[in-house]
């Protein structure tokens, strides 16, 4: 009866580790999924790059990388923080809106608009490999 219960322990062990070390390929993504995704990425990182040098975002012909060359200063690896600016705890769309209305005189845009989230992309890729460190001053 012992040799029987300990059988199954084993088998039971065996079972959970084989669950447990199973590839972690069972349902990921190919080379060519990996390849589109990258590219979308990468052509959003574009777009939000364009928009950063435009004049045409505002209502002013300033442009962010006036103030801001190369996504300068912009450190989005700190969000979510306080901005005096706004008061509050924000994310950073909402002070990216900021320097829409104020510098650039512009209107806010969306959170989910594609110029913001394109913005957004551009600022954080050029940051890439940065540690976030949220809340940071
Ligand atoms: C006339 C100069 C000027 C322009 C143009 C400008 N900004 Fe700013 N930006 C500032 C100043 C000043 C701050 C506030 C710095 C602070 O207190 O953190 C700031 C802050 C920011 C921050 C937060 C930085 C941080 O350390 O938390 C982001 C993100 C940002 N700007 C993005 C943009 C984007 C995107 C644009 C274009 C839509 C833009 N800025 C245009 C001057 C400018």
């Amino acid at each position: 009866m012992q040799s029987i219960k300990h059988v199954f322990m084993v088998f039971v062990m065996v079972a959970v580790c084989m669950v447990w070390l199973l590839p972690a390929h069972t349902d990921e993504f190919t080379e060519e999924d990996l390849k589109r995704w990258e590219q979308e990425f990468m052509a959003v990182v574009d777009e939000g790059e364009k928009l950063f040098h435009s004049s045409k975002l505002g209502g002013n012909t300033v442009s962010c990388d006036q103030c801001h060359p190369n996504a300068t200063n912009t450190h989005p690896e700190t969000y979510p923080k306080f901005q005096k600016q706004i008061g509050k705890v924000v994310m950073l769309f909402e002070m990216i809106n900021w320097c829409i209305e104020n510098p650039l005189e512009g209107k806010t845009l969306d959170a989910d608009d594609p110029k913001m989230i394109a913005l957004q992309a551009y600022v954080t890729y050029e940051r890439r490999g940065v540690k976030l460190e949220p809340g940071k001053h």
